[in-house]
């Protein structure tokens, strides 16, 4: 099942920064890569940092905070020894306005 919710304007969303956008009961953080738009839960699960202002490096976040880094694509963190994983959300863009599949999914730390 898929829950595909226009979020906003994909112009809104700089490229190679991310925003945060509270909808449906959460605060996500879209982020725009080089070739297409990724979504996360924007709380850092450490101690609650914004993601959407953490620094973009390849497909993974640095938290602002204390610089936890996290997988966009999966939501783990690049060191698996630290921090519980995100919630990431599928991401699409059709005539200039972002998507965001709500339902989500989240990875389980191994
Ligand atoms: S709040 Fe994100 S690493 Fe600490």
């Amino acid at each position: 099942m898929i829950d595909w919710t226009p979020i906003t304007k994909a112009v809104n969303i700089p490229l190679r920064e991310g925003r945060a956008v509270r909808v449906g009961g959460r605060e996500i953080a879209i982020f725009h890569l080089e070739d297409r738009y990724l979504t996360i839960d924007n709380q850092c699960p450490h101690k609650g940092g914004p993601l959407c202002d953490g620094i973009l490096s390849g497909t993974t976040v640095i938290c602002p905070l204390h610089g936890q880094r996290f997988n966009l694509e999966t939501g783990m963190p690049v060191m698996a020894s630290q921090a519980a994983c995100l919630t990431t959300y599928a991401t699409r863009v059709e005539q200039g306005i972002v998507f965001v599949d709500l339902l989500g999914s989240k990875q389980e730390a191994a």
